[in-house]
């Protein structure tokens, strides 16, 4: 494909894109993180209010952060009762897939400089 089609397509449709990994975490948040992860608890993460733009870099941070605790089974607490496998695993999945999509397209932006300087030197 075209370049610059990948570029635009990656940017114009990470925002809705977004909307799909919100709702694969919804049911995993609601029944196993909420209790301890809302406005009203102390946990450093309030994940009522959490963003889901993954091209903000402090949002990606902390879904990288997310994902990590929950994938190594750190969160929920080993106290607690595991997720759902199922509901888990599925939040994993399109979680790693989004991730990995949103620091492609940061790799095009940013790469983009290096290439240009790359290019002037070589004249
Ligand atoms: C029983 C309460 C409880 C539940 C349920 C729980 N957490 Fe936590 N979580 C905590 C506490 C307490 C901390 C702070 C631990 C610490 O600082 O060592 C924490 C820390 C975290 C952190 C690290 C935040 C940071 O900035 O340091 C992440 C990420 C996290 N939890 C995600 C989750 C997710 C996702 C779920 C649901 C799958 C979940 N937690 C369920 C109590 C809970």
């Amino acid at each position: 494909m075209n370049q610059f089609l990948t570029i635009a397509l990656l940017f114009f449709a990470l925002p809705i894109y977004g909307q799909a990994f919100k709702e694969a975490w919804a049911p995993l948040v609601e029944a196993s993180c909420i209790d301890c992860h809302d406005a009203n608890t102390d946990t450093p993460l309030n994940l009522e209010k959490i963003g889901h733009d993954l091209s903000d870099s402090n949002t990606f941070r902390q879904w990288v952060e997310i994902f990590d605790q929950v994938d190594s089974g750190e969160m929920p607490p080993k106290k607690k009762k595991r997720p759902d496998r199922v509901i888990k695993n599925k939040a994993l999945a399109t979680l790693h897939q989004h991730l990995r999509d949103a620091s492609l397209a940061k790799l095009i932006k940013e790469g983009r400089a290096p290439l240009r300087r790359l290019t002037r030197t070589e004249y």
